[in-house]
C-alpha cells in the first residue's frame, strides 16, 4: 500500500517515575514505579495513527544505542514504517525524564540528542518521493527543519498538520494558509499573545485570524476542543475520564487527527474522533501503551453512547 501519512518528529526514550506528588524545585520525592518506554512526540503520533489502522511512515533520528533499538522495535510492533529513521553515530537517542503524580499530571525534561541533528535533507527528498496525502509535524526537531518540511509537504500537495509543541515562535513558512494548526490553550495563548482561556469562545476565531492562523484546532485537555475553520467555531465536548497519566495524550489526539483527515473526514469530525482517542489515552499509563486500536476505540464509543429512549 502507498504511504498515506508521514510524521516528521522526535523519538525519545521516556524514563518515567510515578510518585504521589511532583517535587518542588530543590526537593527530592520518592517514587513508587519506574519504567523505560518508547516516546517522543513524533513516535507517539505515528504510533497512535498506526494503531488505529493508518499507513504511516515516521521520519526522525535516533542514536546507535539501546534506546534507539528499543524505539525502532516498539514502532515496528505497532505497525509504523521505520525505514526513514536515521541512525546518528555522533548523538545519543533523545531522552525524556518524566515525573507523573497521583492525579496523572506530569513534569517533563527532554534532552533532544539525535532529534536535534535531524536535517532538512533527511526529510525533503523522502517527501518528494513518497508524496503522502497527509504530513504531521511537531517541534521536538529543529524549527527550521519543521519549516522546510512544511514547505516541501505543501508543494507536494499534502495536507500539512502542524503541532506547535513544545511551543516555539513559528518561523515564516511553517504555517501556510491551508495548514491545520494544532495547539493546546497555553500554546495558542503564546502564539497570539493573549490568554485564550480568558476569551469568550466567540472571540477566539478573530483573535487567531489576526495572528495569521486559518484552520486551527485548540485542545483543552479535560474541557474538550475547539475547531476554527473559515472563521467559524465548532466546540467539541469533553469526554469524562479517570485520568491516570496524561503524558502523550496530545500526541494520541494528533495521530488520530492525521488518521481521520487521511480518511477524508472534515476537520470538525476528525477532531471529535481525536478527542475520544486523547481521552482514552489518559486512562492508561505511559504514552503508546495506552493508545487504542480501532476496535478498542469502537468499544469506547459504545461506553459513552447515550442510550436512546
Ligand atoms: O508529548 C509527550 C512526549 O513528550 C513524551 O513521550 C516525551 O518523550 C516528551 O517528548
Ligand atoms: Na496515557
Amino acid at each position: 500500500r502507498r504511504v498515506s501519512i508521514v510524521v516528521v518528529g522526535s523519538l525519545n526514550a521516556d524514563l518515567t517515575i510515578r510518585a504521589r506528588r511532583l517535587p518542588t524545585p530543590g526537593e527530592t520525592v520518592r517514587g513508587d514505579r519506574f519504567t523505560v518506554s518508547a516516546g517522543g512526540k513524533g513516535a507517539n503520533q505515528a504510533a497512535a495513527a498506526a494503531l488505529l489502522g493508518a499507513n504511516v511512515d515516521l521520519i526522525g533520528a535516533i542514536g546507535s544505542d539501546a534506546h534507539g533499538e528499543m524505539l525502532t522495535e516498539v514502532l515496528q510492533l505497532v505497525g509504523v514504517r521505520t525505514g526513514h529513521i536515521i541512525v546518528r553515530h555522533d548523538h545519543p537517542s533523545g531522552v525524556a525524564l518524566i515525573a507523573v503524580d497521583a492525579n496523572g499530571e506530569n513534569q517533563i525534561v527532554v534532552h533532544p540528542g539525535a532529534n536535534a541533528a535531524l536535517a532538512s535533507d533527511d526529510v525533503v527528498g523522502v517527501l518528494t518521493r513518497t508524496a503522502p496525502a497527509v504530513v504531521g509535524i511537531s517541534l521536538e526537531v529543529d524549527v527550521e527543519v519543521a519549516a522546510a518540511t512544511a514547505r516541501a509537504a505543501a508543494e507536494s500537495g499534502a495536507t500539512v498538520v502542524v503541532n506547535l509543541s513544545p511551543f516555539a515562535t513559528p518561523p515564516e513558512d511553517l504555517l501556510g494558509d491551508q495548514t491545520v494548526l494544532v495547539v493546546n490553550e497555553r500554546e495558542a495563548s503564546q502564539l497570539i499573545g493573549t490568554d485564550i482561556s480568558a476569551l469568550p469562545d466567540g472571540k477566539v476565531p478573530p483573535a487567531l485570524r489576526a495572528a495569521g492562523a486559518g484552520r486551527v484546532v485548540i485542545t483543552r485537555g479535560s474541557v474538550g476542543a475547539l475547531v476554527v475553520e473559515n472563521g467559524l467555531l465548532t466546540v467539541v465536548a469533553a469526554i469524562p475520564v479517570n485520568a491516570v497519566d496524561t503524558t502523550g495524550c496530545g500526541d494520541a489526539f494528533f495521530g488520530a487527527l492525521l488518521w481521520r483527515l487521511d480518511a477524508g473526514d472534515s476537520l470538525a469530525d476528525a477532531t471529535a474522533t481525536a478527542n475520544l482517542v486523547g481521552a482514552y489515552a489518559a486512562e492508561g499509563h505511559g504514552t503508546i501503551g495506552s493508545y487504542p486500536t480501532a476496535t478498542e476505540l469502537g468499544r469506547l464509543n459504545d461506553r459513552w453512547a447515550v442510550p436512546a429512549h
